[in-house]
């Protein structure tokens, strides 16, 4: 069987926990794209090389790495995401991953509208910048203003680049978390994919 569930969406608006949730739920695989991404930036600054390059020989070792998930990488995520050739060099490992038998969940900006248009479902999770950057402070700590600024500085990034731009699309089912708990928000996505599966 090949059932493809796309969610999108801007940083920490839940799209992790969410996909995570539901691929247990049914068994599928999970693809986090954003840590290609991240993974990309870190590799890119760590090792001085062009993030095309780095793109092109990423390992699973790059994948593995434990600081994928500080605010630094998800800048650094941020800016290489921009650049096509970027985007090209991971293409095919995304679109081979949703492919797979026994069904995938991908999270990212850019599964429903450019990696996986034909997905059986899409869902695009959003909240207020404000809850996001409330929820990414309390999992990272720091100073709150400035995790809400790079909240802001990164959607502003991610909504605006010309290829790819994160931005729901046109059947995707829109999730506000801004006032949901995360076991709502799996509910109401589980009840979306066990309908598109009968
Ligand atoms: O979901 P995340 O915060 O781990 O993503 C990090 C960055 O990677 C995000 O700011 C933009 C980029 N990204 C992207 O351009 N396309 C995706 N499918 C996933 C992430």
């Amino acid at each position: 069987m090949q059932f493809t569930v796309a969610i999108d969406g801007p940083a920490a608006a839940g799209k992790g926990t969410l996909s995570r949730a539901v691929a247990e739920k049914f068994g599928f695989a999970h693809l986090d794209t954003g840590a290609l991404y991240r993974a990309v930036g870190v590799k890119a600054e760590a090792e001085g090389l062009d993030p095309v390059a780095a793109a092109r020989s990423l390992t699973p070792a790059d994948l593995a790495r434990a600081d994928l998930r500080t605010l630094a990488a998800g800048q650094a995520a941020s800016k290489v995401a921009v650049i096509p050739e970027v985007r090209q060099a991971l293409l095919d490992y995304q679109r081979d991953f949703a492919r797979r038998a026994g069904g995938a969940v991908l999270d990212g900006r850019d599964i429903g509208t450019v990696i996986c248009p034909t997905a059986e479902v899409k869902l695009f999770v959003t909240a207020s910048a404000e809850v996001r950057a409330h929820r990414r402070w309390l999992e990272l700590g720091g100073d709150e203003a400035q995790v809400l600024a790079e909240v802001r500085a990164r959607d502003e990034r991610d909504m605006n680049r010309a290829d790819a731009p994160l931005k729901p699309a046109e059947d995707a089912v829109q999730i506000d978390t801004s006032d949901m708990s995360i076991e709502a928000a799996v509910a109401a996505a589980c009840d979306l994919i066990a309908k598109a599966m009968a």
